[in-house]
């Protein structure tokens, strides 16, 4: 099973950026864990901080991987642009925040991902890129 984490804009600062909201782990450590949880699967990883990016990322995985999990972070309020690349693949995406976006100031709580996402998972800090891993398998 082949599965691509994808994070968008400041993800590469977790464990840097606001921590009391983010946590302090890097991704790449978390990554790591990730890894040797889920030994069966192939489970790849992309950040970047540019919307296109992240748009050809999708393209590029959205027919073959078996499954994608989503932060597109602030892209998540603001980009039709990624909701229509998630519309134009075929295969599933897990809208994945690390934070309670509903909890948070109001611009957060529209997503352009959600109504494209198989399903949603946000709150539960790093663990919901686990959750949303297990959900494919
Ligand atoms: C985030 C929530 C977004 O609102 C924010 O812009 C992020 C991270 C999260 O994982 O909680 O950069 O997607």
């Amino acid at each position: 099973m082949k599965i691509i984490i994808i994070n968008g804009p400041n993800l590469n600062l977790l464990g840097k950026r606001e921590p009391e909201i983010y946590g302090s782990k890097t991704f790449e450590d978390y990554y790591r864990e990730l890894q040797l949880k889920f030994k069966n699967v192939e489970i790849s990883y992309f950040q970047s901080n540019i919307e296109g990016e992240i748009i050809d990322k999708l393209h590029e995985v959205g027919f073959s991987f078996d499954g994608i999990v989503l932060n597109a972070a602030a892209y998540t309020h603001t980009s039709v642009a990624i909701g229509d690349a998630i519309k134009g693949i075929e295969k599933p995406v897990i809208e994945v925040h690390i934070s309670n976006i509903h909890a948070r100031e109001e611009f957060r709580q529209h997503s352009y991902v959600s109504p494209n996402a198989s399903g949603v998972i946000f709150g539960f800090g790093l663990k919901g890129y686990d959750l949303a891993i297990q959900s494919f398998l």
